[in-house]
């Protein structure tokens, strides 16, 4: 009799489905979904019954379809995570505690519990809610999705746009390209709304395209900061945005000559848009409640200037980027060019569950 390995996923938008779906083809795999959001259980259970198709679309232009249909899905903690070998969270990054939280009484030890993509803190934010039990779990962050995905019917129908090539787990990312994006885009505009919604990276200019590659730049001397500081400690993960890019969507990209044509020519990316919302019919504003900011500035590049800070790499790109996104979000994480805001509290820097040194980061040791 063989064993199977009991896969929990949490989350029930694009990136869950494409991951119970693929999990579900394997036969030493039961693969459970667990969604706590309104009714989506629910609504899925009563479509689970005739299966999920995944619709690939290659990269020379066909589709291939693959059915499948996950063991389970449910909105009762208990029912999911009891047993489980393997626990992914694949929701945006503010809904991580919450499962966290649901999961946590239910959770066996030697559990490998994985943020896909984690955003940067995850470890920090695991080991403070599990508190003891986290010490006998292993904690993976994963920078992204592998997968640019999208549903088309829920419950019934996720498309996979394009397949990274591969994926990087790291404590300091590079997929922190939403806010300067954001902040390149918007901190010039005029107020008035745009009859079309603008592409998201395939639009991006030659001044985005700079503040992607100096908060990258800032990232790189912080990992060797860290690495020079605390020897032993493996930094190879952490690259500059354009070789991110080249390593993970070689295949979809058609001009390589520079970062901007990069993202511009990035197939995966076909028909990103920015995060609108309408104010009359064909009429659009930018939405800043939008998790490209809301998350990845409290749980993206606040946590790593934190890191940055810790390591005394000084960082005016990030620091440009977070006082125009704190605004936005009507919060205070930077005071001039340090993290001492009185929200930080809402951030996942490690300053804020009490690590005031970087060689802290690495033994463990913090005080609050
Ligand atoms: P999604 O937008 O499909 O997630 C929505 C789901 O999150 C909902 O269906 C619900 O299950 C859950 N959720 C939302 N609000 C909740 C709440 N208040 N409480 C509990 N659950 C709640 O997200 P998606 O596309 O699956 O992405 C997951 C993460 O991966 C995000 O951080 C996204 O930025 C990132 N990502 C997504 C990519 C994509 O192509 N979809 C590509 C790369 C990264």
């Amino acid at each position: 009799m063989s064993i199977k390995s009991v896969v929990l996923i949490c989350g029930g938008g694009n990136g869950a489905h494409c991951l119970a779906g693929l999990a579900s083809l394997k036969s030493n795999i039961e693969s459970r979904v667990l969604t706590l959001y309104s009714d989506e259980a629910e609504r899925w259970t009563a479509k689970l019954e005739s299966g999920l198709l995944i619709t690939v679309r290659n990269d020379d232009g066909s589709e291939s379809l693959i059915q499948t249909k996950p063991s389970m899905v449910t909105n009762v903690p208990k029912k999911a995570a009891s047993g489980a070998h393997y626990i992914f969270i694949v929701v945006p990054a503010f809904a991580h505690t919450n499962y966290l939280d649901a999961i946590n009484p239910y959770m066996g030890k030697n559990t490998v519990i994985v943020g896909l993509p984690g955003q940067a803190g995850f470890e920090f934010e695991c080991v403070d809610l599990l508190g003891n039990k986290a010490k006998h779990c292993t904690i993976v962050t994963f920078e992204s999705l592998p997968w640019a995905c999208r549903l088309i019917e829920f419950g019934k129908n996720v498309e996979i746009l394009g397949i990274k090539d591969t994926l990087g787990a790291s404590v300091l990312k590079d997929s922190t390209v939403h806010p300067p994006i954001m902040y390149g885009k918007w901190s010039q505009w005029n107020g008035k709304p745009l009859s079309e919604k603008p592409l998201f990276y395939q639009g991006i200019d030659e001044r985005q395209a700079e503040l992607l590659s100096g908060v990258s730049d800032e990232c790189l001397a912080t990992a060797k900061a860290i690495k020079k500081k605390v020897p032993g400690v493996d930094m190879s993960d952490v690259i500059h945005v354009f070789d991110w890019y080249l390593k993970h969507y070689s295949s979809h990209i058609t001009n390589k000559s520079n970062l901007m044509m990069v993202m511009r020519t990035n197939k995966a990316y076909d028909g990103l848009v920015h995060p609108m919302k309408a104010v009359e019919p064909g009429k659009y504003v930018p939405d800043f409640t939008n998790r490209y900011i809301r998350e990845d500035v409290s749980m993206g590049i606040v946590p790593i200037k934190g890191i940055a800070e810790l390591a005394g790499i000084s960082t005016p790109y990030l620091d440009e980027v977070i006082t125009w996104c704190q605004g936005k979000l009507n919060k205070e994480f930077l005071v001039g060019n340090k993290l001492t805001g009185k929200d930080l509290k809402d951030t996942r820097a490690p300053q804020k569950y009490g690590y005031n040194k970087l060689e802290d980061l690495f033994t463990g040791n913090y005080s609050i």
